[in-house]
């Protein structure tokens, strides 16, 4: 899977509330979604819509009254029934990638945070063809931070493991690069060891939370991450975590990164 191009200029921008340090500091926020093309989507689908790190909640205005649902649990309604008909996407022929870190505090008062973002996969579950991806440091999907969850029907998780849709290979490996006492915090080893393992096969996709760094390209990230992912290159990795100002960068080894943090990314055919 290869992208063609993407859209510089968001076709929409999503109002959020942002969570601030303290009581009362939240802010309204808004995350661009970016439009682009793609080849190489396997049969049966004709648009793969990515994000992550949608650390916010929906605004006062949209939640109607009742206590503001996670964003990512807000919008996948939304972009089915009213923004991807609107920009000329079929919901339906529509899969998602999820890259980790959908977690905000309900009451916005404390930025960071871990907490249970099950209901946002199955919402974009609901909504959309299938989804793939991958925990991020902030998410749990249970009372036991740091358990994978156990999702059946078209929800497809990935910690060191990939699969096949269709024509297309999918990889991903959960979590972070830090202290393995935190929830999905790995050693160096650890984390690499699972990446290696899931470059094994020949990836057309690779989803990561943490990932690599672009260092033509100044962007934060990981050299040893990069390192191996270079040494059997996917396609095309995405990545969140840290935020670059270029959404899409290509290693030297002809990889293309797509980093979706605090974004979202439609690519159709
Ligand atoms: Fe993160």
């Amino acid at each position: 899977m290869r992208i063609l191009s993407l859209d510089s200029n968001p076709v929409h921008q999503i109002r959020c509330l942002n969570a601030g340090g303290s009581p009362g500091m939240f802010a309204e926020e808004t995350i661009p979604v970016l439009t682009g093309r793609v080849e190489g989507l396997p049969k049966g689908v004709d648009t793969l819509l990515i994000t992550s790190d949608l650390q916010a909640r929906e605004t006062f205005h949209d939640s109607c009254g009742r206590p503001p649902r996670l964003l990512g649990e807000a919008i996948p309604e939304r972009l089915a029934d009213e923004w991807l008909p609107a920009w000329g996407f079929s919901p339906a022929r529509t899969a998602v990638v999820l890259a980790g870190d959908f977690w905000t505090e309900p009451a916005l008062d404390a930025r960071g945070g871990i907490g249970n973002v099950s209901d946002v996969w199955r919402a974009f579950g609901r909504h959309f063809a299938w989804v793939a991806g991958v925990a991020g440091n902030h998410d749990a999907f249970g009372p036991q931070p740091g358990t994978p969850p156990r999702f059946a029907g078209n929800l497809h998780f990935f910690d060191g493991t990939s699969r096949c849709f269709g024509s297309l290979r999918i990889g991903g490996v959960s979590g972070i690069l830090g202290n393995p006492r935190k929830p999905w915090r790995r050693t160096d080893e650890d984390y690499l060891s699972r990446l290696e393992t899931v470059l094994h096969e020949p990836l057309d996709l690779l989803i990561l939370h943490d990932g690599p760094d672009a260092p033509h390209h100044r962007l934060k990230g990981r050299a040893n991450v990069r390192e191996r992912i270079e040494s059997r290159p996917p396609k095309l990795v995405v990545r969140g975590h840290d935020h670059w100002p270029a959404p899409l960068v290509e290693l030297p080894a002809g990889v293309q990164v797509l980093n979706v943090d605090k974004r979202v990314v439609v690519l159709s055919r």
